[in-house]
């Protein structure tokens, strides 16, 4: 999280002084968003020929922006009173999210020890870590611990490697942006590029002010004038539009997310590379990021969970909270895993809220032509942002009125874009078209919405107390739980010949069993369930004898004593149970066919932890069977269509 300002004065004479008070008077209105550290980025003093300052100084402190001032007229290498005719400053105020507050930690972060490019950023970059693999690969040495360093390395590399000698500061920016996941609003500086300026913004707010002494024309962009006659324009920036200045000349456009093969043979093979390492030493993309849910879950607590006073703040419904507060019912939204997400939060949402909660598969909501009203808030829940059906309810709940609200995992996508707020869910880029990470960031997501509704409520202290050390300690267990890999890569191999495989489970993990059928049916191809067990009376028991796989779920939580009903009428039958259970739970063990022992958690969160072994169950069950695990016939990541 973090502020960030950014100066530039053409043939407009300011002292170096002007300029760095400007700088911190920008950075202190913006201290709100960040105060741990700061830094800023300005000519330094060498000139080339034509009198450009071709050398960039970079001044970072530790400390409120209070500090950065001081340090900055301490610096006696920079002469305060010299006036400069044309000028380009950035600045940073930062809150720590990755990396602690060090002023190497500090932006602007450089590309290089000669300053060539400078960035600052706002937001998070969710595939750093690739990138940053892939340039040290290219020997590009990093100094600090932050994700956005890969940024200013990752242009400097653009430049490097630009096959035509001259690729203009905005064309290096576009390709840069094309190869970032996550949120980020950037402003550019270069030493190849003096006096210019590039601004862009995906997911993170950025504006732009213009004052100027001349008459500017800017079509459908409203001009104010000050006292002396001096012309104010204020532009807010979209998603993916990069603005540029250079000469004193100011121009936007926008970038096509969907650029087609990029010329640059540096930039396919950057492309080929980072599908490498993000696939790593997996067999398959489902299978690396499967494993890599304790990060991603990490990932969506970052910024938002304060571990040490316990509060939880999603930032992209702060503005809105009073809103939602006001509302009358929660309706959630979502396809496929999407929709399991909404199914698994609803109870501890409705305990949290005290609010009627609904869950909807999006196409049977506008078949039905639900009643939506204005007090209603509606989440759409989509890991792409781009899923036909769910961006359609999008549209009918605002056409009524109601507040919509994303959680998505691909920020600048349609629906992250058309809902009145949301939350990213920063789990990195799902590759594998059955969805494993983006589930259990949309399930900690959610949760994280019901305890901030409930910040103000006395009676759920304790409980909301309860939830937050659970998800402390969520990553640590979803590590453990990846440790039984093996057992069920065994335990599949007596399934994988069987045609049909029933999941059963109740309350908390009724969820948990409609997931891990899905990813079952999606990627073998064998029939799958998933069944309330309080239903299993009212039909699907008939379907029980020896020969019909049943996994079923039964944690030690409210419902314990009814699964363990459900549990006698299986065996009654001769069926024999793979049993989805708690650590040291011999009631269970000894009338199950096999055991498969989960740490336990809190009783909302433990649909975390027991959709992991179904997620690696699927994945060994289709291995077994020689199907693509990433690619599964029939299926798209994104229904984009209806
Ligand atoms: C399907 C995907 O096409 O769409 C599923 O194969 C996904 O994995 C569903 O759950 C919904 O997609 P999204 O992007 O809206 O979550």
């Amino acid at each position: 999280l973090a502020g960030i300002f950014a100066y530039l004065n053409y043939r407009v004479p300011r002292t170096r002084k002007e300029i760095f008070d400007t700088l911190v008077k920008g950075l202190q209105r913006l201290e709100y968003r960040g105060y741990d550290s700061a830094g800023v980025g300005v000519d330094g003093p060498r000139k080339n020929d034509n009198g450009d300052n071709v050398n960039i100084c970079l001044i970072k402190k530790r400390g409120k922006v209070k500090a950065l001032d001081e340090e900055l007229y301490k610096n006696d290498s920079i002469d305060l009173d010299i006036e400069l005719d044309t000028h380009f400053g950035i600045a940073h105020t930062r809150w720590a999210t990755h990396g602690e507050p060090n002023a190497v930690n500090c932006h602007p972060h450089r590309s290089d020890k000669n300053n060539e490019f400078v960035v600052i950023h706002n937001g998070i970059i969710t595939n750093y870590k690739e990138l940053r693999k892939y340039l040290k690969s290219k020997g590009y040495k990093f100094e600090s611990e932050t994700d956005t360093e890969v940024i200013p390395k990752l242009i400097k590399y653009v430049y490097d490697n630009s096959e035509n000698d001259y690729v203009s500061f905005s064309t290096l920016v576009e390709r840069v942006i094309q190869q970032l996941e996550g949120a980020f609003a950037l402003v550019f500086k270069s030493i190849h590029f003096p006096g210019e300026a590039i601004a862009t913004r995906r997911g993170s707010p950025l504006l732009i002010g213009v004052r100027s002494k001349y008459e500017l024309s800017m079509e459908q962009i409203p001009i104010q004038y000050n006292s002396t006659g001096e012309t104010l324009i204020v532009i807010y920036l979209q998603d993916d539009d990069i603005a540029a200045v250079a000469e004193g000349k100011l121009s936007l456009h926008r970038m096509s997310r969907c650029a087609g093969e990029d010329p640059n043979r540096a930039i396919q093979t950057l492309q080929m590379e980072l599908q490498q390492i993000m696939k790593g030493n997996f067999k398959a993309f489902m299978q690396k990021e499967i494993f890599e849910q304790p990060e991603s879950v990490f990932n969506t607590m970052r910024g938002r969970i304060c571990f040490d006073t316990n509060t939880v703040v999603l930032g992209g419904l702060k503005d809105h909270l009073k809103e939602i507060r006001r509302c009358r019912r929660l309706i959630l939204i979502g396809c496929g895993t999407s929709f399991h997400a909404g199914v698994a939060t609803r109870q501890i949402l409705e305990e949290l809220t005290e609010l009627p909660v609904m869950v909807e598969l999006a196409s049977d909501f506008l078949d039905r032509i639900t009643p939506v009203f204005r007090d209603d808030v509606c989440f759409f829940i989509s890991q792409s942002g781009e899923t036909a059906d769910t961006l359609m309810t999008l549209r009918y709940c605002q056409g009524r009125g109601a507040l919509t609200v994303g959680v998505t995992n691909t920020v600048g996508s349609s629906i992250s874009r058309e809902t009145d707020c949301g939350v990213h869910i920063n789990a990195g880029p799902e590759i594998g078209v059955a969805s494993t990470k983006a589930y259990t960031s949309q399930f900690v997501a959610l949760t994280m919405f019901g305890l901030m509704m409930s910040e103000d409520r006395i009676s759920l202290q304790k409980r909301r107390l309860e939830i937050i050390n659970g998800l402390r300690m969520l990553p640590g267990l979803i590590k453990e739980v990846l440790t039984l890999d093996d057992q069920i890569r065994s335990i599949a191999s007596e399934l994988y010949q069987q045609r049909s495989l029933l999941v059963m489970g109740r309350g908390y993990n009724y969820a948990t069993c409609m997931e891990g059928a899905l990813k079952i049916k999606e990627i073998t191809y064998m029939h799958s369930e998933g069944i309330l067990a309080g239903e299993l009376k009212h039909g699907p028991l008939a379907l029980i004898d020896k020969h019909m796989p049943v996994i079923m779920i039964i944690m030690k939580d409210a419902c314990y004593t009814k699964c363990h009903n459900a549990l006698q009428q299986v065996t009654a039958r001769q069926g024999r149970p793979i049993i989805l259970c708690c650590q040291d739970d011999p009631e269970i063990t000894k009338n199950a066919y096999k055991t498969i022992e989960l740490p336990q958690t809190v009783d909302c969160l433990q649909g975390v932890l027991s959709v992991i072994p179904l997620q690696l169950m699927s994945f060994h069950l289709a291995v077994l069977r020689g199907y693509d695990v990433d690619c599964p016939r029939n299926l798209a990541k994104s229904v984009t269509v209806e």
